[in-house]
C-alpha cells in the first residue's frame, strides 16, 4: 500500500516524479505528493484525490529542480486530506520524508518528540519519521536516517531529502519494498520496478534493514549494523509496455486478454521433454518425496488459487493439502513440522500477512515454497524455494492473469510432486498433453470476446437495467462444485472488488444447507455446470434455483444439452476440456463477467475504491 519514488540525477525531477508514481498508483490513490529541491529550498506539494488532481496543480504552478521524492497514498493513519498526504516534514521544513508501510510505535515516540518541542500537523503515523530524523540529525542525512529507523517498530519503506543535501536521497526499508534503479548519472529509489523502467533496467533489490545513501553517481548500501554491502544489479528482461495499456481500455482488460499467453509461456517454459521442470527450485525431489503433507498459504485471489490446488495435489499427488488464509494462519497455533511442505502463493511478493505466515512456518522447522510473480520481492527472497510464475506485471487492483498463471504452475507442480512420489508417470503425460492444449483454447474463448458487442458485455448491461429498475436491489450467487468450487468464489470476489455488487460463492451442494433462502426473482445465480463428474448434481441445483423463480447465468461445456432445451435466462459455453483442467477456462467468463458489470456501472476498474494492489500492512 502506498507507493513511493526517489530521483537524483539532471533531469527535471517533477516529470519523473510524476511519470514514477502513475506507474505506482495501483498502489494506492487517495492523495499524491511530492517534495523537491530547488536551488537551496524544499518545495513541497500535495493533494487528496488521485495523481491527477497534483499533476493539474504542477502543471499551473510547476517546480524546478532535480532531486526529489514522490508519493502516492492508501490510507491507514488519517484520513486523506491534504495535511494527511505524503511527503511529510520536519517542524523546520528542512527534511522530507514519503513513507510506505506502518509505525507501530509512533503514539510513543510521537509524546517524546512533542515532549522535546517538535508540533505535528498531520493524523498520520508517518510524520513521526521526519521529526525523528530531524532529532537524529548532526550534519550527514544517512547518519540521521540510519539512527532514526533504528528506533521505530512496524514496516517502513521510506526516501528522504535534506533541504542542506541537494542532489542526494536516502532511502530505507524493513518489511516493505524497496527496489534502487541505477541509470547513467542518474539514481531512482521506487516501491516497484514500473516506476524505473523508462529510464532503466537495471536495479538493486534492498534487503530488509538496509539503508542507501543515492547521489547522481553513487549508491551506497548499508546493512543493518552500517556495514557497506556490495550488490550487483539485476537486468529487468521485460519492458516498459508491458506496464503499459497498449489500446486497451484498461489494465484489467488487457491482462485478461494475456492470458493465452503467460500459460503459453509457463508451459513451454516447464514442460520440456515430456516432463515438468522446475530448475530454480531449491527443494530436491528427495526432500519432496518425504513430505507427509502440504499447507497453502495465501490471501485473496492467490487464496483462491491454492484451493485448487488442494484438489490437484490430494487426487493426482494423493497428499494431504491444508488451505488457510495467511491471516489467519499466521495468528493460530499452526501444526506444522519438518515433514510439511508450506506453500506460500503470492502475485506480488509483499503481502504482509502472507509474509508473516511463511516466517511462522520457518519457524515451525517446515519447507517453504513460494510461487511469486514478482521476481526478488520479499516473499521469493524469503522462501527456501521459488517458482516464479513470470506473467509480467499485473497493475490492475483485480488479479486475473496472476490468478491463471498459479493455477498453471499448480497443476506442474503437483504432477512433478506425483512422479517425486512414484505415482503414475503414464496418467502424467496424458495431462501434460491436455494442459498443454489450454492456452490455444484460451485464446479461441477470449477471441469471441474481443468485440465491445459481445455476448458478455451484454448480459452486463442487462444487468445493470435489471438493478437499477429494481431500485439497486439484486446481487450475484456464484455456485461451483469441485475442482471449480474456488472458481465461484474468485468470481464472486472478482464482481464485487470492482462493482461493488454484493456477491458470494459457494459450494453448489451447500445450498439447500442454507443460501437457497436468498433465491427468489432478485439474485443472479451464476452456474458453473461444465463437463465434470458432478455435472448432474449441479443440473439439480440450476433446477432448483429456476423453480424457487432464480435468475440463472449457466457456464457450460461446447455442445451442452442445456443449450439446446433453451430454458436458462443466460448461457456461456467454454471448450469442452476434461474436468481437471477446466477451472484455466472457466474462469476467463467470470473475470469478464465482472468487468463488463463494473464498466455497465461506469466504475473505475484498474481502481476500485478502498483495495490497493499489494497489501504490505495488516
Ligand atoms: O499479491 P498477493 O497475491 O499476495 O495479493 C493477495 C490479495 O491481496 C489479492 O489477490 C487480492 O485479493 C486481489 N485484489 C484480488 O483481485
Amino acid at each position: 500500500m502506498c507507493g513511493i519514488i526517489g530521483y537524483t540525477g539532471k533531469k527535471n525531477v517533477e516529470e519523473i516524479l510524476i511519470s514514477g508514481l502513475s506507474r505506482l498508483e495501483y498502489r494506492g490513490y487517495d492523495s499524491a505528493g511530492v517534495a523537491i529541491l530547488d536551488n537551496g529550498e524544499l518545495r513541497i506539494r500535495k493533494k487528496q484525490g488521485k495523481l491527477a488532481v497534483l499533476r493539474e496543480d504542477l502543471k499551473k504552478s510547476p517546480i524546478k529542480g532535480t532531486t526529489g521524492v514522490g508519493h502516492t497514498r492508501w490510507a491507514t493513519h488519517g484520513v486523506p486530506n491534504d495535511t494527511n498526504a505524503h511527503p511529510h516534514v520536519d517542524h523546520k521544513t528542512q527534511i522530507a520524508v514519503v513513507h510506505n508501510g506502518i509505525i507501530e510505535n509512533y503514539q510513543e515516540l510521537k509524546k517524546k518528540l512533542q515532549k522535546a518541542g517538535y508540533e505535528f500537523s498531520s493524523d498520520t503515523d508517518s510524520e513521526v519519521i521526519a521529526h525523528l530524523i530531524a532529532e537524529c540529525y548532526k550534519g550527514d542525512l544517512c547518519a540521521a536516517v540510519r539512527a532514526a529507523t533504528k528506533q521505530l517498530k512496524g514496516s517502513f519503506a521510506i526516501a528522504v531529502v535534506h533541504k542542506g543535501e541537494s542532489g542526494r536521497v536516502v532511502g530505507a526499508r524493513r518489511d516493505s519494498p524497496l527496489i534502487v534503479g541505477i541509470g547513467e548519472g542518474e539514481n531512482f529509489l521506487a516501491s516497484d520496478i514500473p516506476a524505473v523502467l523508462e529510464y532503466t533496467k537495471k536495479v538493486i533489490y534492498l534487503d530488509n534493514g538496509e539503508t542507501v545513501d543515492l547521489t547522481d553517481k553513487t549508491c551506497v548500501i548499508y546493512n543493518g549494523k552500517g556495514k557497506r554491502m556490495k550488490r550487483k544489479p539485476t537486468v529487468i528482461k521485460w519492458d516498459i509496455s508491458q506496464a503499459e495499456k497498449t489500446g486497451y481500455k484498461h489494465f484489467m482488460l488487457k491482462e485478461i486478454f494475456e492470458q493465452p499467453e503467460v500459460l503459453r509461456n509457463i508451459f513451454k517454459e516447464r514442460i520440456k521433454k515430456g516432463r515438468v521442470n522446475f530448475e530454480e527450485l531449491k527443494i530436491s525431489k528427495a526432500q519432496l518425496k518425504k513430505i507427509k503433507r502440504i499447507v497453502i498459504v495465501a490471501c485473496g485471489t492467490a487464496y483462491h488459487a491454492g484451493m485448487t490446488g488442494k484438489y490437484m495435489f490430494e487426487k493426482y499427488a494423493r497428499i494431504p493439502v491444508w488451505v488457510d488464509n495467511s491471516s489467519e494462519f499466521r495468528y493460530r497455533d499452526p501444526l506444522v513440522d519438518k515433514n510439511t511442505l508450506v506453500i506460500v502463493i503470492s502475485q506480488s511478493g509483499e503481502t504482509a500477512d502472507t509474509l508473516a505466515a511463511l516466517r511462522e512456518a520457518k519457524e515451525r522447522g517446515a519447507k517453504v515454497l513460494a510461487i511469486c510473480n514478482v521476481l526478488g520481492s520479499s516473499i521469493a527472497r524469503e522462501s527456501d524455494g521459488v517458482i516464479y510464475t513470470h506473467a509480467g506485471p499485473e497493475i490492475a487492483v483485480a488479479s486475473t492473469k496472476a490468478y491463471t498463471a498459479q493455477l498453471a504452475v499448480l497443476y506442474l507442480l503437483t504432477f512433478y510432486m506425483a512422479s517425486a512420489r512414484g505415482l503414475k508417470a503414464a496418467r502424467n503425460k496424458q495431462f501434460l498433453k491436455e494442459l498443454k492444449k489450454v492456452p490455444h483454447l484460451t485464446e479461441k474463448l477470449l477471441d469471441e470476446y474481443r468485440s465491445r458487442g459481445n455476448r458478455l458485455a451484454k448480459y452486463a448491461t442487462d444487468f445493470h437495467e435489471y438493478y437499477l429498475a429494481r431500485n439497486n436491489k439484486s446481487c450475484f450467487l456464484y455456485l461451483g462444485r469441485n475442482i471449480n468450487y474456488p472458481n465461484a468464489l474468485e468470481g464472486a470476489l472478482k464482481l464485487k472488488e470492482i462493482s461493488y455488487i454484493s456477491a458470494e460463492g459457494y459450494p453448489a451442494g451447500e445450498m439447500k444447507h442454507g443460501p437457497i433462502a436468498l433465491i427468489d426473482e432478485n439474485p443472479w445465480v451464476v452456474c458453473i455446470a461444465v463437463e465434470a463428474d458432478t455435472y448432474d448434481k449441479m443440473l439439480s441445483n440450476i433446477q432448483e434455483i429456476k423453480a424457487r423463480g432464480g435468475l440463472v447465468i449457466a457456464i457450460v461445456s461446447q455442445g451442452d444439452k442445456l443449450l439446446k432445451k433453451g430454458k436458462l435466462d443466460y448461457i456461456i459455453e467454454v471448450p469442452r476440456v476434461p474436468e481437471v483442467v477446466s477451472p484455466l477456462l472457466v474462469v476467463i467468463p467470470l473475470q469478464l463477467l465482472a468487468y463488463y458489470v463494473a464498466e455497465a456501472f461506469g466504475y473505475d476498474i484498474d481502481q476500485p475504491r478502498n483495495l490497493a494492489k499489494s497489501v504490505t500492512v495488516e
